[in-house]
């Protein structure tokens, strides 16, 4: 296989082209830094696209043209078959926040729907208000802790004919696994319940398919996959014609436009198409062609055999440090079933202080809960100190993480003088 092109790939992103002696970016899974291409679209559409969508002139219509081609790029990211069920808006947050406002009109008082000890804040409050909002009980699925993942039996046992709504992670924030999502969705849809599937931490390392795993929604965010601050819900088209919409009376009913709020974000929307053509260019760096989905998915084969041999590395070497402990997989056999996003904690060395201590030599990690509240009270950690995060993404080198070990062992070491 040819070897992933890695400084070609760097001289693309200006955080860390520009400078002499760049910081380690370990931080990708709160956000990942972003490609000049994407810049350039972004600053493109506010210099040529900056007009609301629906007028009469030209800049109307190139507005509506980025609009177009942005719900397309969205189509491509999560493989759907066309463009209409899928939803843009501000982050994950917001989207999902907005959509369980009209699936909880679905519900009736006594109705139940399952969230899981895996998730992100982002993918448990706004269900839980949907439930205090309409009276629903709230089940709950813990993950396996020695497989870190769902177990399609635990799900099932949680589930009843009561169950509206399955509302689960694809790939945790914390521990980084990745759950076999085709096969929770089966059990979702055994019961006719609706799976809710939040994919934002898979995204910037898998291509998302909502065709493969039947899935009724799935979202993303778009600067965790190299792009600008957006996210995007893809619905299925029959579930999302059933579902009374809030909106503003003279806005459109017109799928997806009845769930997009107020003014498109034309400019952030041009580059999102950037986004999805900054990956397919990987996929052409490897030799790949074809449609821009097989480009993309091109590109996510090349980088991904790439990040896996800086994962392996980077948990080799975290494991070697004595008072460590990893919490997610490191069976080198099971690295198929992770991201690359490893948390951990230290038996003398406070998690906030380890974060300083990287980032005094240029490491930037994260440090605490990162809003996996529930993974941190299944895991029995302090809910303020919770972890130490560090996650790779494709532009991150080998010699990086030679680094970041060095840093770490230095940490340590000084807590045991
Ligand atoms: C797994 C997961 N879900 C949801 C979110 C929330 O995403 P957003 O910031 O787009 O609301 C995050 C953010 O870190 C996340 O990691």
């Amino acid at each position: 296989m040819t070897p992933f092109p890695i400084d070609c790939v760097r001289a693309r992103f200006p955080a860390i082209a520009g400078t002499d002696r760049p910081p380690v970016f370990l931080d990708n899974a709160a956000g990942t830094q972003v490609p000049q291409s994407v810049i350039d679209a972004v600053a493109q559409g506010m210099a040529q696209g900056a007009c609301n969508l629906g007028g009469k002139f030209a800049g109307s219509r190139r507005a509506m043209d980025i609009w177009d081609a942005a719900h397309q790029a969205g189509a491509d990211i999560v493989g759907a078959p066309t463009p209409r069920g899928v939803i843009i808006g501000s982050s994950m947050t917001a989207l999902t926040m907005h959509i369980s406002r009209s699936i909880g009109r679905l519900c009736q008082p006594g109705d139940e729907i399952v969230l899981t000890r895996m998730d992100h804040e982002g993918d448990v409050a706004p269900w839980l208000l949907m439930a205090r909002d309409h009276g629903l009980t709230v089940r709950w699925v813990s993950f396996d802790t020695d497989s870190w993942q769902i177990e399609p039996e635990a799900l099932r046992a949680v589930m009843s004919q009561r169950t509206r709504l399955v509302a689960m992670n694809y790939a945790s924030n914390m521990t980084g696994s990745i759950n076999d999502m085709a096969a929770l969705v089966r059990v979702v849809h055994e019961f006719g319940a609706l799976a809710y599937v939040d994919a934002v931490q898979l995204t910037p390392h898998r291509l998302p398919d909502v065709v493969a795993i039947d899935c009724d929604f799935l979202v993303c965010s778009a600067y965790k996959f190299f792009g600008p601050h957006m996210a995007v819900l893809w619905g299925r088209e029959s579930v999302l014609e059933g579902l009374e919409a809030y909106k503003c009376r003279c806005s459109s009913d017109e799928l997806p436009e009845r769930f997009e709020l107020g003014t498109p974000q034309t400019e952030l929307l041009a580059g999102l198409v950037a986004t999805a053509d900054y990956l397919a260019s990987l996929g052409d760096l490897a030799g790949h062609t074809g449609t821009r989905r097989e480009r993309m998915l091109g590109g996510y084969a090349a980088f991904g055999a790439y990040e896996t041999a800086l994962t392996l590395r980077l948990i080799e070497g975290i494991l070697a440090i004595p008072g460590i402990t990893i919490h997610g997989i490191t069976n080198p056999n099971r690295i198929a079933q992770r991201v690359p996003t490893v948390s951990f904690t230290h038996d003398r060395i406070a998690t906030h202080a380890f974060a300083q201590g990287l980032a005094d030599q240029d490491i930037c990690v994260w440090s605490g809960h990162n809003y996996a509240l529930e993974p941190a009270r299944q895991l029995g950690l302090d809910e303020d100190t919770g972890v130490v995060r560090l996650a790779i993404a494709h532009y991150n080198t080998g010699e990086e993480i030679e680094r970041t070990l060095a840093a770490l062992a230095a940490v340590a070491a000084a807590a045991r003088a």
